[in-house]
């Protein structure tokens, strides 16, 4: 039996449009969530992604921003930048495209978005109190779309053993802190895989859902999944096609049609997990923009 398939595409539509209602509600109400992006340098998958972002923004009615930087940038002027931002009333999220380019310390500028701006959730605040288990906090984006995409799809990781392929800070540790939350989308019993695992398809094997973020094209193969488990592919990897226009195609790290006929529900790439990642970051500026309104900043201090 082949796979349900976790249609991404089609969820982050209904999310989007329910947050353009949302959107259209809070103007009535004399409030604009604002977006900035900061794209440093002219690697084109990151330059790619930024424009998705914008123009996501600006469909559903949030004020979006990009802002454009040289890669040689100095760090000083980065940082003047980010407080610039930090200390627009018309901004209420802030996000700087990952990877900053070397030599620039990009925990300093992560450091310096206001937490209460933080639609990302990489500033050490966010992340502290995401892993003690506290709801009222923004989250990284894409480990909280997948959390989303479980449960429109019938799949709630409550009492499920889940096990995460990859240790980063952008997907593979936010993703635990989350489901190990208590409440909704919490609740499950969470292994964290990665590079050193020793015989990780006897990890995968084990788990009711997998979650693969490692950036790697064939790391989880159907002998390494139980049969019927859920599995959701992060990664976005291209590869050399030159049967396409382009010369290359986008494929994840799950082998997509092996596991498929293991699996019970899987996600494709494209258009599984990449578009959750973009609603929730509309999402978390919605929600930045709420909780600076109800603290009574506005937009204008940490
Ligand atoms: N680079 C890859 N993923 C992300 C993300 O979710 N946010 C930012 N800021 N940079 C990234």
């Amino acid at each position: 039996m082949s796979a349900q398939i976790i249609s991404g595409t089609e969820i982050a539509t209904q999310l989007r449009t329910d947050l353009a209602r949302e959107v259209a509600a809070l103007a009535d109400e004399g409030l604009v969530p604002g977006l900035a992006t900061v794209l440093v340098g002219e690697d084109p998958a990151s330059r790619a992604y930024v424009g998705m972002k914008n123009r996501a923004a600006a469909e559903v009615g949030i004020h979006s921003r990009q802002i454009d930087l040289p890669r040689d940038i100095d760090e000083e002027e980065l940082l003047g930048r980010v407080e610039g931002l930090a200390a627009d009333p018309a901004i209420h999220g802030i996000l700087v495209q990952l990877p900053l380019p070397d030599p620039i310390d990009e925990a300093r500028i992560l450091a310096a978005i206001p937490p209460g701006k933080d639609v990302d959730g990489f500033h050490p605040v966010n992340v502290g109190r995401l892993s003690q288990g506290a709801h009222d906090v923004l989250a990284p984006c894409t480990p909280r779309g997948i959390v989303e995409m479980l449960v429109r799809s019938g799949h709630d990781p409550a009492g499920r053993e889940v096990v995460i392929v990859g240790r980063s800070n952008i997907v593979g540790r936010p993703m635990a802190s989350l489901l190990l939350r208590r409440g909704a989308g919490g609740d499950a019993t969470v292994t964290v895989a990665h590079s050193r695992t020793p015989d990780l398809g006897a990890v995968t094997r084990r788990a009711d859902i997998v979650i693969v973020a490692v950036g790697r094209p064939g790391t989880l193969t159907a002998d390494m999944v139980k049969p019927g488990a859920v599995v959701i592919d992060v990664g976005v990897n291209r590869v050399d096609d030159p049967s396409t226009e382009k010369g290359y195609r986008l494929t994840g790290d799950v082998d997509f049609e092996a596991v498929r006929a293991v699996a019970g529900a899987i996600t494709p790439v494209p258009g599984g997990v990449g578009p959750m990642t973009i609603a929730t970051l509309l999402s978390n500026t919605v929600q930045a923009a709420r909780s600076l309104r109800e603290a009574g900043r506005n937009g204008t201090s940490r």
